[in-house]
């Protein structure tokens, strides 16, 4: 591992990233879609290096959507072969670089094949403390929300708990999320400005940052971009910039 370098003086602890612009990138160069993809897993293993290098905590990169499975049947199973490979080929970069793994998503509608390899990379790299990349598969913020009501739901119908005593921490622990904290910063890539369903709870104060590149072509230069965008960011968490300055880690 390298010094931090050029990096920005405000670092994150947590960047999440909505890749988009695989397609496109593809169609710009008269391919199929799905080797916008196959450079899309490019990108991930450069963004996933630089994150560690950078010593951030947790990255969070949103794969595949619960929308995503509306796709034509090709584009889907190709995802899963590219997510099947990723997690075969990565294993070495992950433990190398003590990196864990986490899934976040409704993992349980993935192919057998896809959840088998997801499982064996997740218990392998349980013990690694360096940082969490955890993956959005089979994941929409809404359905993750439902999915916590209802276990907070059945919970209180079992008389374990009683729902006027239910908090935001009790939510919060009930997400698939549980245990990392709320990204701090938010990419999306592709010229696209909109949340499209990726962590809706986790993200109420997190910063966001756009850039026009599409996935395939983001790199580290783009990252450190984001992260230097971010290190100008005044945030205030709603009080006022006298009170935010004087919080914890300011
Ligand atoms: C959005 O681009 C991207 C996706 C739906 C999939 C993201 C997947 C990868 C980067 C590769 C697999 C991931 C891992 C972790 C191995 P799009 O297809 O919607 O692009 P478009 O909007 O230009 O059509």
């Amino acid at each position: 591992m390298t010094s931090r370098g050029s990096a920005p003086p405000s670092l994150p602890r947590h960047v999440a990233i909505i890749m988009d612009g695989n397609g496109r990138w593809a169609n710009l160069r008269g391919l199929p879609r799905v080797e916008g993809h196959r450079m899309g897993v490019r990108a991930v293993r450069a963004v996933v290096e630089c994150a560690r290098e950078l010593r951030i905590s947790c990255l969070t990169l949103y794969a595949f959507s619960l929308e995503n499975w509306g796709r034509p049947e090709p584009e889907v199973l190709a995802l899963m072969t590219l997510l099947k490979e990723f997690l075969v080929s990565e294993l070495s970069l992950l433990l190398r670089h003590r990196i864990r793994l986490r899934v976040i998503g409704e993992t349980s509608s993935l192919p057998f094949a896809v959840r088998k390899v997801l499982e064996r990379t997740v218990s392998a790299t349980a013990g690694n403390t360096e940082m969490t990349l955890t993956l959005g598969l089979s994941y929409a913020g809404r359905n993750e929300i439902v999915r916590a009501a209802r276990r907070l739901a059945a919970e209180a119908a079992e008389g374990k708990i009683a729902p006027e005593e239910i908090t935001e921490e009790m939510f919060s622990a009930r997400l698939d999320t549980a245990g990392t904290p709320d990204p701090d910063l938010v990419i999306r890539t592709s010229g696209e400005l909109r949340i499209s369903n990726f962590l809706l709870w986790q993200s109420a104060y997190a910063e966001f940052a756009f850039t026009d590149v599409l996935w395939p072509d983001f790199g580290k230069a783009e990252f450190l971009q984001a992260l230097e965008e971010y290190s100008r960011r005044h945030r205030r968490f709603g009080l006022t910039g006298e009170q935010a300055a004087k919080l914890p880690g300011k």
